[in-house]
C-alpha cells in the first residue's frame, strides 16, 4: 500500500494593517532605521492596535481565507493546532477560540508553544496525525500579537518584533508529495538566554513584577544569535544531506524570519543564494510562530508540485528544527495577488 504523506494543500494568511516603520520606533527609543537594517534587516513591522484583538482574531482572518482558498467549509475540519507564544489567555487554548469564531464545531485541537519553531513543530505534530490515517483536514496556525510582550522603551527588542498570522491545511497524499522528513531538537538549558520572566507559575504576576518590567520579553542577543547561526545550520545541512537534496535541486530554504545575519549564514552554509530563500522580515520583522506561513502566503504563487522545500527554524527553548517538504500544488492557481 502506498505510504501517507500529509501534504500542504493550502495557505492562508493575516497580518493587522497598522504598519510600525523604523523611523517612527526611532521616536520611541534611542536607534536608527541604518542601525535596525544593518544589524537586524527589518524595515517595518505590522503591529494589531485595535483595542479588544487578540492572537485568535488574525488566525480566523487567516482560516477563514484558507477554508475560502481550498473550498473547505469549516464542519470538514477534524483538527486545528495552533503554534503560539501569545496566546490569547492563558486557557483556554487559542486553538478553541479560533475554532469557536471560524465556525469550526467538529475538531478537536490545542495550542503548542516551542517559541519560534512553534509553527514547524505544530505541523510536524499535525502530519503525524494524518499519516496515522486518523484525520483528513488537519489546519495548523502560526498566530502571534508580539506587540502585547514587547517592551517599547527597550531598544534591544523592540525592533525585531511585528504581529500577523498564517495557516496551512494538511491533507493525505499518497502520490509522494507531501512532508517527507524532519529533524528536531531542545535544549532547554538555553531558556535563560529568551524567555518572558513572569506570569506563569514560577512568578505569578504581581505588582513587583509589573514594575520590574517581567511581562515583556527578556532577550540576551548575543547567545541567542549564535545558537541560532550554529543550529538553523547544521539542521538545513543534515536534512540537505540525508536526502541528497543540492543547491540545484533546492526551489527555497524557508527559514525563521529572526535576523537577516542569521538567515544569509544558514545560506551560505547550505551553498545557496538569496534567490532561493523566502524572505519577508524586512517588510514584518519576526512575527514568531507567523513566520513561516508568512512565508508560504507570500511566495505560494512561485509553488508547483514536486519542488524541494525546505524549513528552518531556531527560537526560545531553546528549539529548533528542519523539515523537508515536496510541494504538492500549483500555487500560481490560487495565490494572492
Ligand atoms: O526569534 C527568536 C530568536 N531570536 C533571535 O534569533 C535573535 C538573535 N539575536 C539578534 O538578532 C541580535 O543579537 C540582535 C539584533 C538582538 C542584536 O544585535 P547585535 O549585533 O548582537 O547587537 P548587540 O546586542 O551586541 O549590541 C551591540 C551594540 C550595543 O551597544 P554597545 O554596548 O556596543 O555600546 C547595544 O547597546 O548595539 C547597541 N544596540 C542598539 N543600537 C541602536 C542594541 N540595540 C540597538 C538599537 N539601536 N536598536
Amino acid at each position: 500500500m502506498a505510504q501517507i504523506r500529509a501534504s500542504i494543500t493550502g495557505v492562508g494568511g493575516y497580518v493587522p494593517p497598522y504598519i510600525l516603520t523604523n523611523d517612527e520606533l526611532a521616536k520611541m527609543v534611542d536607534t536608527t532605521d541604518e542601525w535596525i537594517m544593518e544589524r537586524i534587516g527589518i524595515k517595518e513591522r505590522h503591529i494589531l492596535l485595535e483595542e479588544g484583538k487578540a492572537t485568535s482574531d488574525m488566525a480566523t482572518e487567516a482560516v477563514n481565507q484558507l477554508l475560502e482558498k481550498t473550498n473547505t467549509s469549516p464542519e470538514e475540519v477534524d483538527m486545528l493546532i495552533c503554534g503560539v507564544v501569545t496566546p490569547d489567555m492563558q486557557f483556554p487554548a487559542t486553538a478553541n477560540i479560533i475554532c469557536d469564531k471560524a465556525g469550526i464545531k467538529n475538531a478537536f485541537g490545542y495550542d503548542l508553544n516551542a517559541g519560534c519553531s512553534s509553527f514547524l513543530f505544530a505541523l510536524i505534530t499535525a502530519s503525524k496525525f494524518v499519516e496515522s490515517g486518523t484525520h483528513k483536514k488537519v489546519i495548523v496556525v502560526g498566530a502571534d500579537k508580539m506587540s502585547s510582550i514587547v517592551d517599547y522603551n527597550d531598544r534591544n527588542t523592540s525592533p525585531i518584533f511585528g504581529d500577523g498570522a498564517g495557516a496551512v491545511m494538511l491533507e493525505p497524499d499518497t502520490s509522494g508529495l507531501g512532508l517527507i522528513d524532519s529533524i528536531m531538537h531542545v535544549d532547554g538549558s538555553g531558556r535563560h538566554h529568551l524567555h518572558q520572566i513572569a506570569g506563569g507559575s514560577l512568578r505569578p504576576a504581581n505588582f513587583e513584577t509589573i514594575l520590574r518590567r517581567q511581562h515583556f520579553i527578556y532577550q540576551e542577543g548575543q547567545p541567542v544569535f549564535k545558537a541560532a547561526v550554529a543550529n538553523m545550520a547544521d539542521v538545513s545541512v543534515r536534512m540537505m544531506e540525508r536526502h541528497n537534496i543540492t543547491p540545484e535541486n533546492l526551489k527555497y530554504l524557508i527559514p525563521h524570519q529572526a535576523n537577516m545575519r542569521i538567515i544569509e549564514a544558514t545560506a551560505r552554509r547550505m551553498g545557496i543564494t538569496k534567490e532561493n530563500v523566502m524572505l519577508t522580515i524586512t517588510k514584518y520583522g519576526n512575527t514568531t510562530s507567523a513566520t513561516i506561513p508568512l512565508c508560504l502566503w507570500e511566495y505560494e504563487k512561485e509553488l508547483m508540485p514536486g519542488d524541494n522545500i525546505i524549513i528552518a527554524t531556531f527560537g526560545a527553548g531553546f528549539a529548533w528544527g528542519s523539515t523537508y517538504i515536496k510541494w504538492a500544488y500549483d500555487g500560481s492557481k490560487v495565490a494572492k495577488q
